[in-house]
């Protein structure tokens, strides 16, 4: 697991975008456990995001419907590259595809990861 930061004053940014509810439940359990290790988190919707400036690490994550991470979270991460590029961070996905655990399966995950992470920043 990614280790964060324990220095004082360092918090973690915890984003997500879920139709339904799950991804959002995925993303509050991700931000316990970060506070459970005694750094400040916000678990936010990638839509209520304003300033990065204020993280030193981020979680971000988002629901597979037909394929593909739901819009606003693609939006998220090509609009913050820049920023998300200077701090650690880690993504997830929750999908159908891991209801069944397999190597396969994980690369199917990985395979909607990699998709978002390879087409870079928005112009
Ligand atoms: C219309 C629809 C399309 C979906 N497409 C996929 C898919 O292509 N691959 C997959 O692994 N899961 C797929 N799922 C499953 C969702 O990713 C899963 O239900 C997820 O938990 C939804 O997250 P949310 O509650 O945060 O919106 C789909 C679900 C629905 C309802």
């Amino acid at each position: 697991m990614t280790q964060f930061p324990r220095q004082p004053n360092q918090r973690v940014l915890v984003a997500y975008a879920s139709e339904f509810g799950s991804t959002a439940a995925v993303a509050a359990v991700i931000g316990q456990v970060i506070r459970e290790a005694g750094v400040e988190v916000d678990v936010r919707s990638v839509v209520d995001v304003q300033h990065m400036s204020t993280y030193q690490a981020a979680v971000v994550g988002s629901a597979i419907y037909n394929g593909q991470w739901l819009p606003e979270a693609v939006h998220f991460v090509r609009h913050h590259a820049a920023e998300l590029s200077l701090i650690p961070t880690a993504y997830f996905v929750v999908c159908a595809t891991m209801s069944e655990a397999s190597d396969e399966r994980r690369r199917g995950a990985h395979s909607f990861v990699d998709a978002v992470l390879e087409t870079g920043p928005a112009l």
